[in-house]
């Protein structure tokens, strides 16, 4: 009897590098939800859905690639794998490490990543070394340990990071009957972006969909590189996760954008900030700051070229549930009001 849906790598056995010798390290990822927009899509007058990836079992989109590169870690031999995160790489990577029975070391920019992410590591059992620099810094320090060592790196450089977490993309198109006309995406180390193009075009190839989405990709203007066309040193936004001025997967990002005819293109922390709110108060959606840069992209395109989104299905991808940073969550609410057991306080707080 099956008590759930199973994770991607039995769902997608045939579009994926697995045989009978693959050992499958699952926790029934993937299967997230496609949920109607009821603000947004009003508001602008198209039919827009949130791919709600911060319902995957660690919290975020992660887990589709992890599932895959940590089975075929298992079925090579491995017995330690190795990233560089922002956090939810590595709060994936040792969720998955730990079901394999294998070592996960993470390596994480001091004091930059967000304390939700921190905690599942650390609950995780992952070692945790904090390196006084940024994810770029972090990620040049795993590419020498694993090229050294026999340790497997699962960063996205990993192909079947990219193999995995395409299936959000057969996912869209399975639920909708085709690919959407726009797909909306954050943009950091530009895996994701990557995976779901290859996706998209797997599914056209073999003719389960007849369409190609416009790639339209998202960074924070103080860390947008592909947008500025240089690296950026000193990457710098409230959108942690995204914080990234190298990215690894570059060239392939800027493909997905030139080929589907979207774009990459950034916007400002204060937006992000709205976007993020917006999303919260108005959609009853609570993701993670950096899964609101898709969305401010979303309200600046449609914003500055109504004509464009108007009519048009659309999916926004949001990577990360909102408890994953709960300090910025509580920095952008109103202040809790504490109060006696006294009703005539009570009345006065609420205005009754
Ligand atoms: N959104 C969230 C919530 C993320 O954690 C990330 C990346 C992205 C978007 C961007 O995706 O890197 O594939 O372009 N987080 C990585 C990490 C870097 O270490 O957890 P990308």
């Amino acid at each position: 009897m099956k008590f759930s849906y199973p994770g991607i790598i039995e769902r997608y056995w045939d579009y994926l590098p697995v045989s009978d010798k693959t050992p499958i390290i699952s926790l029934n990822e993937g299967s997230t939800p496609l949920i109607k927009s009821v603000y947004l899509s009003v508001k602008y007058g198209c039919e827009l859905y949130f791919k709600f990836e911060g319902l995957n079992p660690t919290g975020s989109f992660k887990d589709r690639g992890m599932t895959l590169a940590i089975s075929k870690a298992k079925e090579a031999g491995a017995k330690a794998v190795m990233c560089a995160s922002t956090g939810n790489t590595s709060a994936s990577a040792a969720a998955y490490a730990r079901r394999g029975r294998m070592r996960c070391i993470v390596v994480i920019p001091d004091g930059k990543i967000a304390l939700g992410k921190l905690a599942q590591a650390m609950m995780h059992g992952a070692e945790v070394l904090a390196i006084a620099g940024n994810f770029d810094d972090a990620l040049d320090v795993v590419k020498y340990i694993t090229s050294n060592y026999e340790i497997v790196l699962v960063n996205s450089i990993n192909p079947f990071r990219i193999e995995g977490q395409k299936t959000g993309a057969f996912e869209i198109c399975d639920w909708l009957g085709d690919a959407p006309d726009f797909l909306f995406i954050p943009v950091g180390n530009a895996g994701n972006i990557t995976s779901y193009w290859k996706g998209f075009k797997e599914y056209k190839e073999k003719n389960i969909s007849e369409a190609l989405p416009k790639m339209m990709g998202w960074q924070a203007e103080g860390s947008a590189p592909i947008v500025r066309g240089r690296v950026i040193e000193n990457p710098e936004t409230i959108a942690t996760a995204i914080r990234i001025g190298n990215p690894a997967r570059w060239k392939e990002a800027e493909a997905a954008a030139k080929d589907s005819g979207g774009k990459i293109d950034m916007v400002s922390d204060e937006k992000i900030i709205q976007a993020y709110k917006i999303r919260a108060l108005n959609e009853g959606i609570f993701c993670e700051p950096a899964s609101a840069a898709s969305v401010a992209g979303l309200i600046k395109e449609a914003d500055e070229n109504p004509e464009m989104l108007k009519g048009k299905q659309i999916v926004c991808i949001l990577t990360g549930h909102g408890l994953k940073d709960p300090d910025i969550a509580i920095a952008n609410s109103p202040e809790i009001i504490s109060v006696k057991k006294d009703y005539d306080q009570i009345k006065k707080a609420l205005n009754l």
